[in-house]
C-alpha cells in the first residue's frame, strides 16, 4: 500500500451536485485525485468549472454526494461534522480569497486561536505565532485588528493562521483573487516558500500565470480533471523583464 513518497491526498469518484434556487448544479462530476507529500499542485479552470467546490470537499468544509476521500492514508469521508472540525485544525490548512479572518480578534489571537483549539500549550502557540508572523513580514502588528490591515497583510495573516499547526496539507482558494498585483506576488512568493520547505499546497485559481508557481498544473473544466500535467522543473518563474511574469523568489 504505502509507498516510498507519502500520500497526502487521495480521493476518488468524487461527486457533488448542488442544489440551490436554480436548476441543480453539477459542480464535481466524478474526480480522481491522489497528491503526494511536497507537491504544489495548482487546479485552474473557468469560473463556474467547480473548483471551489471540489477543494471545500477535499477539506471536509461540504460532503460529498458519492466518493471516496483520504488524508495521510486514513479514510474521511464518514467522519462526522465535529470530526472533521478537529482534523481541519491540525491536519489542513485552509486559505480564501476574502482572508475569512476573525475580525474583532487581533491579528495575534487570530493566529494563536487555531493552535490553542488544536490543545498547544499557550506558551508555545504564542511562540509559534511569533515566529510566522516575524517570517511573513508582519512583526509589530500583532495587537492589530484584521480591519486595519491592507488585503495583502490581512492575507499573510490568514496563511499564518492557516500554518500554525504545520498542517501536511494547505488548500488555498483563490488567496490572491481579492489582492492587488503587489499582494498577489508576496502571497505567491510566500506559497512557494513554503513548498521550497516542503509543504504540500494545493492551489486553486482561475489565473493560469500563477498556477505556472506550481509543479503541477490540473485544469479543471465543468466538473472534471480535464489536464493534470508536470511542470518542467517544478520552479517558479524568473521575470523576464515586462512579460508580465511573476517574481516569486525571495
Ligand atoms: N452553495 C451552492 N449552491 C448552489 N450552487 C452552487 C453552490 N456553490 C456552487 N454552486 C454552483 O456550482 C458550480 C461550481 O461552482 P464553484 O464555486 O465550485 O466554481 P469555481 O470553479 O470555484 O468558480 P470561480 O472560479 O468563479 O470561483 C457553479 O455552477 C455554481 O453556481
Ligand atoms: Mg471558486
Amino acid at each position: 500500500m504505502s509507498e516510498s513518497v507519502a500520500e497526502v491526498l487521495r480521493a476518488e469518484g468524487l461527486v457533488k451536485t448542488h442544489h440551490g434556487e436554480g436548476a441543480p448544479a453539477h459542480a464535481v462530476r466524478g474526480v480522481d485525485l491522489r497528491v503526494t507529500g511536497g507537491e504544489f499542485v495548482a487546479i485552474t479552470g473557468p469560473s463556474g468549472a467547480g473548483k471551489s467546490t471540489l477543494l471545500h470537499l477535499l477539506g471536509g468544509l461540504q460532503r460529498p454526494d458519492a466518493g471516496s476521500l483520504w488524508l495521510d492514508g486514513e479514510r474521511t469521508d464518514g467522519y462526522s461534522e465535529a470530526r472533521w472540525a478537529v482534523e481541519r485544525r491540525k491536519r489542513i490548512g485552509i486559505v480564501f480569497q476574502f482572508f475569512n479572518l476573525v475580525s474583532d480578534l487581533s491579528v495575534a489571537d487570530n493566529v494563536e486561536l487555531p493552535a490553542l483549539l488544536a490543545g498547544v500549550a499557550p506558551r508555545k502557540a504564542r511562540a509559534g505565532r511569533e515566529e510566522l508572523l516575524t517570517e511573513l513580514g508582519l512583526e509589530g502588528k500583532e495587537r492589530s485588528m484584521p480591519g486595519e490591515l491592507s488585503g495583502g497583510e490581512q492575507q499573510r495573516v490568514a496563511l499564518a493562521r492557516a500554518l500554525v499547526n504545520h498542517p501536511p496539507l494547505l488548500l488555498a482558494d483563490e488567496p490572491a483573487g481579492s489582492l492587488d498585483s503587489k499582494g498577489t506576488r508576496e502571497v505567491m512568493r510566500l506559497l512557494s516558500r513554503f513548498h521550497r520547505r516542503g509543504q504540500t499546497i494545493l492551489l486553486v485559481t482561475h489565473d493560469a500565470r500563477l498556477a505556472s508557481a506550481a509543479d503541477r498544473v490540473i485544469s479543471f473544466f465543468d466538473g472534471r480533471i480535464a489536464d493534470d500535467a508536470e511542470l518542467d522543473g517544478g520552479t517558479p518563474p524568473r521575470r523576464a523583464g515586462t512579460s508580465g511574469v511573476l517574481e516569486l523568489r525571495d
